[in-house]
């Protein structure tokens, strides 16, 4: 298959906004390797994200997300699927931009709060799983994460090939 994109391409958005499947369906469409944020992080500290968060603080957490951006501004063109803070850090989102676009990937709080449901690894919502507790927390990273954004992409009632079909169409409008 003829690559069709010479650049990283990062997906952002809230909690449950479908970063990581999307990630993984775009991922075999585009013949690209995905990276996974938070897998790797956890991964390499050994522990789930919550335990990081709870053990270390998020500042701590915070750090290796950068850290870890940075470590991917190599030559090799992936899906980087975000963790849901990534966008908040202004130098984050320069770092990925060195080689990449950006996707928002955009949801409803009320499709949020189905898809989060009944996870137990996002420290973030912990005692927040309720529709007003999810619209405040986005009403407070709305701003970043769409000036972050080269594109947006809205989810709620799309299945996951129609909203890989849009990112690719909308990355591809946006490199002519
Ligand atoms: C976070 C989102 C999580 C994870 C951590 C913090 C956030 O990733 O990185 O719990 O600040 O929004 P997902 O967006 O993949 O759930």
């Amino acid at each position: 298959m003829q690559k069709k994109f010479h650049y990283n391409i990062a997906l952002i958005g809230f909690m449950g906004a479908g970063k990581s499947t999307v990630s993984e369906h775009l991922g075999r469409m585009l013949d690209m390797e995905i990276i996974e944020m938070d897998q790797l992080i956890s991964r390499r500290e050994g522990m789930r994200i919550s335990d990081i968060f709870e053990k270390h603080g998020e500042e701590y957490f915070r750090t290796l997300e950068t850290k870890l951006l940075i470590e991917l501004q190599t030559g090799k063109n992936v899906i980087i699927s975000c963790g849901g803070g990534v966008a908040m850090r202004e130098k984050n989102v320069q770092e990925i931009k060195k080689n990449g676009r950006i996707v928002l990937l955009r949801a409803t709080p009320r499709t949020i709060l189905a898809r989060v449901g009944n996870s137990d690894d996002r420290p973030l919502l912990a005692g927040r799983k309720d529709v007003e507790s999810i619209s405040r927390m986005m009403e407070t990273r709305r701003e970043k994460y769409e000036a972050a954004a080269d594109i947006i992409v809205d989810t709620d009632e799309k299945d996951v090939s129609q909203i890989c079909e849009e990112i690719i169409q909308k990355l591809l409008e946006k490199d002519r």
